[in-house]
């Protein structure tokens, strides 16, 4: 069956393995099935619900586009665009936040986190965040969400919201109610110094992760400082759950490998930690290594970038626009 699939990334910068792994490597996956019709977006209405420098998010917005070009998404099969240039995503997540719930809004557990404990300083844009994000998704009745696991609340939130419209407004079935499409493994890439922490792109220390531009020094650095523990390296029948740190790197490990976690334990059962850093180092230069570069080539020719997100939006906006027409409608306006 033929999928729609939307997904956004935010243009904030240090695009990581997480990032990679949890998300755009699937988002490639999904675009090569030709049945599918994907829409991919630079979310940069989200990315400034914390304060951005104008200059830097310029940067950032085809930072982000040369990630998804360079990891593998062709903008001949996909849309690619940024959010801010197409009105409607704003327009529609006006709407949708008349009818969404504070009590609704006030469990997400991203927003308490992001928030920290100064709540008050927090902005609003922060909290009706994932009204936006709901937005984004039902202007174009995308039945599928590919996403990491930390997006699984808000995509909830998301199929609550579409429901809630349709009822409000006698209108059954008009708002797509889309399925999250997170992946069983490796949907929850985490930190290389705290395995029970995600790893982000707002960590302060930038040992905690790989980011998709780091040079093959960097990686192998990274690698080598990465936190593991005093034991000797895990047989299939470990129990992982006391060691998170060598379940992340093996996690990793398998998935750029493409191999299933016990071969991978089964390969470095007893060894030294030191045998396995060495062939995750290789690994990871040899698969983010060119993407990297590509992604530093890019980014050399911002007119073409430009040209993508100018192409992509368009397209958007014819798809958008009929959606919202049909929305005003509905509403009464
Ligand atoms: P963002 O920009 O924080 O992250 C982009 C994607 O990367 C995934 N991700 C991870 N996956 C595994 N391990 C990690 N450590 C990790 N860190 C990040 C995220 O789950 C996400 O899929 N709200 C979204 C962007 C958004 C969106 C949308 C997504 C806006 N509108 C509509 C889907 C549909 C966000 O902030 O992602």
């Amino acid at each position: 069956m033929s999928k729609k699939i939307f997904s956004g990334v935010q243009p904030t910068g240090n695009l990581h393995l997480g990032n990679y792994l949890g998300a755009i490597k699937n988002f490639v996956e999904l675009q090569n099935d030709k049945e599918n019709q994907c829409i991919y977006c630079v979310v940069d209405l989200h990315s400034i619900t914390v304060k951005q420098d104008a200059k830097i998010l310029k940067r950032n917005i085809r930072e982000t586009t040369a990630t998804f070009i360079a990891s593998g998404l062709n903008p001949e099969n996909s849309i690619i665009f940024n959010q801010s240039t197409v009105s409607a995503h704003a327009e529609v997540a006006w709407i949708l936040g008349c009818v969404s719930r504070m009590g609704w809004l006030s469990r997400m557990t991203q927003f308490k986190e992001k928030a920290g404990k100064d709540k008050e300083k927090a902005s609003v844009g922060l909290y009706v965040y994932p009204v936006l994000m709901a937005a984004d998704i039902l202007l174009y009745d995308a039945t599928h969400v590919p996403v990491g696991e930390d997006q699984k609340q808000h995509l909830e939130l998301c199929r609550d919201i579409a429901q809630k419209f349709n009822n409000d407004f006698n209108a059954p079935n008009f708002l797509k109610v889309p399925e999250p499409l997170i992946q069983k493994q490796f949907s929850r890439i985490m930190s290389l110094k705290d395995g029970l922490k995600k790893m982000s792109k707002s960590d302060p220390s930038d040992l905690s992760r790989i980011n998709l531009t780091d040079d093959k020094d960097l990686i192998i650095n990274k690698i080598k400082k990465s936190k593991t523990d005093t034991l000797p390296m895990p047989g299939i029948n470990d129990d992982l759950k006391k060691r998170p740190e060598v379940q992340n790197l093996l996690g990793i490990y398998s998935n750029l490998s493409n191999q299933s976690i016990d071969k991978v334990k089964d390969e470095f059962q007893g060894k030294n930690f030191s045998i396995f850093k060495d062939k995750l180092s290789e690994l990871l230069v040899d698969k983010i290594d060119p993407i990297g570069k590509r992604i530093k080539d890019l980014l050399k020719d911002e007119n073409y970038l430009d040209k993508i997100l100018a192409k992509g939006s368009q397209k958007a906006n014819n798809l958008a626009t009929k959606k919202i027409n049909e929305i005003k409608t509905l509403v009464g306006f």
